[in-house]
């Protein structure tokens, strides 16, 4: 019985990783998770230069979700290499990091720095506006409010998200993972765009545009006035999109999106997914990952699947 997959040239001990962003820089987790268990984890988005985030409040609940307008609150590629690594390196799972920029040359200077520094496995956060056409030097990592003009995201756009992919291609040896927004009509075609530009797997889905507002004030409840939605509201729109991405490419794609248990991740899996992120799910319960994985072993074992490998994309469709 095996449950092991590859990313591209990354081998997972099994095919459940930690979401960007719902899981620090791992290090916080230590006393409360067995880190060596999980298939990977992914770093919280790194950019070029620290950046301060965006104005609180930053986090909102959701009756099945919640939203989210942190910003790209980091400190910085530097301070990842220096500070956070070395811990992360002496791991015994795969270390993947989520980078980001305003522009294709900033996403190949952090796939470099990142390469160099002997990170195997890059995510490129593609849900950062496209500074071809806004020039803020404040760059959040998903779409900004939506009375703000051309703040369109890099994975809105098949030739952008082609451009940032190519750049970084060029910059490192390490597997290349396409990270999508689902805020797009058709997510495969972008899919598509990622895996015709040389990435190793795509990921999807990053949150969805969304709002909240407070009756009594009147005010929008983030500081941002929109953010990200996630968690179990998601979940079957992110597998519609990841069943559609998965027909469509060749390369790996990664499931996310309001997983929250083994069934909602062997959903994913059975939908095309060669893996699986769990996001939001880690702020319930931190060890969330572990019993996901010691669900799909369960259940591969209780149908007799000898490898994992022959239960993705293994959905009956008459
Ligand atoms: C608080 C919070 C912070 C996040 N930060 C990042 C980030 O830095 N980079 C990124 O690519 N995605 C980020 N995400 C998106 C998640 O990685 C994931 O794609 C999304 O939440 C959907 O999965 P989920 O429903 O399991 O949470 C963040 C999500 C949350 C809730």
């Amino acid at each position: 019985m095996s449950i092991a997959v590859c990313l591209g040239g990354l081998k997972l001990k099994n095919p459940v990783l930690v979401a960007s962003g719902t899981f620090g820089y791992t290090e916080e987790f230590k006393g409360f998770v067995d880190l060596n268990k999980i298939g990977a984890v992914i770093s919280k988005t790194i950019t070029l230069e620290p950046r301060q985030g965006n104005a609180p409040p930053r986090v909102v609940e959701t009756p099945s979700g919640m939203l989210n307008s942190i910003g790209l609150e980091n400190d910085g590629v530097k301070h990842f290499i220096v500070e956070k690594l070395p811990f992360l390196r002496k791991l015994k799972t795969q270390v993947i990091a989520s980078i980001a920029g305003a522009r294709a040359a900033e996403y190949a200077e952090l796939a470099k720095r990142l390469d160099a520094a002997g990170v195997l496995a890059v995510e490129l956060n593609l849900s950062c506006p496209n500074l071809k056409s806004h020039q803020s030097p404040v760059i959040p990592w998903r779409a900004q409010a939506s009375h703000q003009k051309n703040n369109q995201l890099i994975s809105q756009d098949k030739k952008a998200t082609y451009g940032v992919v190519k750049a970084a291609r060029k910059m490192t040896k390490g597997v290349i993972i396409a990270k999508l927004t689902p805020n797009v009509t058709d997510i495969a075609e972008i899919a598509k765009a990622a895996e015709d530009a040389g990435a190793d797997s795509v990921s999807l889905v990053n949150t969805f545009l969304a709002m909240s507002i407070d009756v009594n004030s009147r005010r929008p409840k983030l500081g941002n006035i929109t953010g990200g939605l996630s968690g179990p509201a998601i979940k079957p729109i992110a597998l519609r999109m990841v069943w559609e991405a998965a027909q469509k490419v060749k390369i790996p794609v990664i499931g996310i999106g309001g997983i929250m248990t083994a069934e909602d991740a062997l959903e994913f899996i059975i939908a095309g997914a060669t893996a699986v992120e769990v996001g939001t799910a880690n702020f319930i319960n931190p060890r969330v990952s572990i019993e996901i994985i010691e669900g799909i072993k369960g259940y591969i074992r209780k149908h007799k699947i000898s490898n994992i490998k022959n239960l993705i994309g293994s959905i009956e469709i008459q």
